[in-house]
């Protein structure tokens, strides 16, 4: 099992996840936004068989809904925008293998330009319980949306 960044030739079509805007991203728009700059796709593979996929883009977060106290400034963050694994794999602990991989390239951008958090926003009850399984905390005035702290993604990574 490998994990890569998606590419034209990647055979996605049969991906599900059982949410339905979450495959129609994968197969119709995950490459366009790609190549594009707006976001990067991650596949976890192994030859045909596509197990999950995340996609990670920057974004920005408001000081005030963190606990974080300063700069008192709009802030640098990693938006983790998209996660799933498909129903044929799901509660394998393949999911937190696309989240820690997610929390990887996070510090690789938080040593390379900066940034204080990885951050999403759990689109249902079950995926915000899945996201505060790994400390994810929501946001103070904005309850669905999580984030996780890079200093406590890297005491996670590096114990
Ligand atoms: C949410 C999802 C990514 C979880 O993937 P998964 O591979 O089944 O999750 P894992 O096996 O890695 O589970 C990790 C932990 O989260 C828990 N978990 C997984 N799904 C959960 C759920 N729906 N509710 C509560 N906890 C959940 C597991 O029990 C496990 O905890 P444990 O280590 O204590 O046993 C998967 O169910 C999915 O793709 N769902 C549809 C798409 C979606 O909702 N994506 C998230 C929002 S973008």
């Amino acid at each position: 099992m490998f994990f890569k960044v998606l590419s034209d030739t990647d055979h996605v079509e049969n991906f599900d996840c059982g949410n339905k805007d979450l495959n129609i991203f994968l197969i119709k728009n995950a490459l366009n936004y790609q190549k594009s700059f707006v976001s990067k796709t991650y596949l976890l593979h192994n030859q045909n068989t596509i197990y999950g996929f995340y996609s990670i883009s920057a974004t920005l977060i408001e000081q005030q809904q963190t606990d974080i106290r300063w700069p008192k400034h709009p802030l640098p963050a990693v938006l983790l925008g998209r996660l799933a694994v498909d129903l044929k794999y799901q509660k394998q602990h393949l999911g937190s293998l696309l989240f820690a991989h997610a929390c990887k390239n996070t510090v690789e951008v938080a040593n390379t330009i900066g940034c204080v958090a990885l951050i999403t926003e759990a689109k249902n009850q079950n995926a915000f319980n899945f996201y505060s399984k790994f400390g994810m905390k929501p946001f103070k005035n904005k309850q669905d949306t999580l984030y996780l702290k890079i200093k406590n993604i890297i005491k996670v990574l590096n114990p």
